[in-house]
């Protein structure tokens, strides 16, 4: 494991039982609040790309949109929110999506990206890869390139970066739950 995992790992708190029965749920708010791990991942995440051409950060609500404004901030590219339903003000895209304990719909404005823009999609963790997957079709809806999604949290055991690879998107986390 590196040592930038492991930091990370350490960060990182488990929640037996949220929010439904038999989930562990990785709650990344304790990272987020020691500056030292949040920023290490924000660089970690960030790292890949730096010197590219990104056009926008897509974050996917709610800690998407935490993690993707710092990387937007530090790449010098715009920030498109991917919120769930009904709570973007202008015309929208939407998808409906399941993840690892329900279903919902998820929404883009029409106008947040441009046909070959080149957009790295952004959350903090995958898991089965729906939340993701419903991400990356209004994206592409829209014309987008997407360049990578990435991750802190990696959840192999449910199969979401292989869903997404099989779309055709390159996948980066960060560090992993087996
Ligand atoms: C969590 C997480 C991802 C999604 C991953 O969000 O932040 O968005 O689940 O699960 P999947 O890979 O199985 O689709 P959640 O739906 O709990 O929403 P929140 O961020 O609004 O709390
Ligand atoms: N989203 C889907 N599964 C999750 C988990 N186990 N912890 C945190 N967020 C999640």
């Amino acid at each position: 494991m590196s040592e930038l995992s492991t930091e990370l790992r350490a960060a990182i708190r488990t929640i037996p039982d949220y929010p439904k029965p038999g989930i562990l749920f990785r709650d990344i708010t304790t990272l987020l609040g020691q500056p030292r791990a949040f920023r290490r991942a924000v660089d970690g995440l960030v790292h890949p790309y730096a010197g590219l051409q990104v056009s926008k950060v897509a974050g996917i609500e709610a800690r998407g949109f935490i993690l993707g404004g710092a990387m937007a901030h530090q790449l010098s590219a715009g920030f498109v929110p991917i919120r769930k339903k009904g709570k973007l003000p202008h015309e929208t895209v939407r998808v409906a999506y399941s993840l690892e304990y329900g279903l919902d719909e998820m929404e883009m404005h029409k106008d947040a990206v441009a046909e070959g823009e080149s957009v790295i999609l952004v959350d903090d963790l995958i898991a089965t890869g729906g939340t993701a997957e419903g991400a990356v079709k209004l994206l592409r809806q829209m014309g987008a390139n997407i360049v990578a999604a990435c991750f802190v949290i990696d959840l192999p055991d449910l199969g979401g970066r292989k869903k997404l690879e099989n779309l055709g998107v390159q996948v980066r986390t960060l560090i992993s739950y087996e």
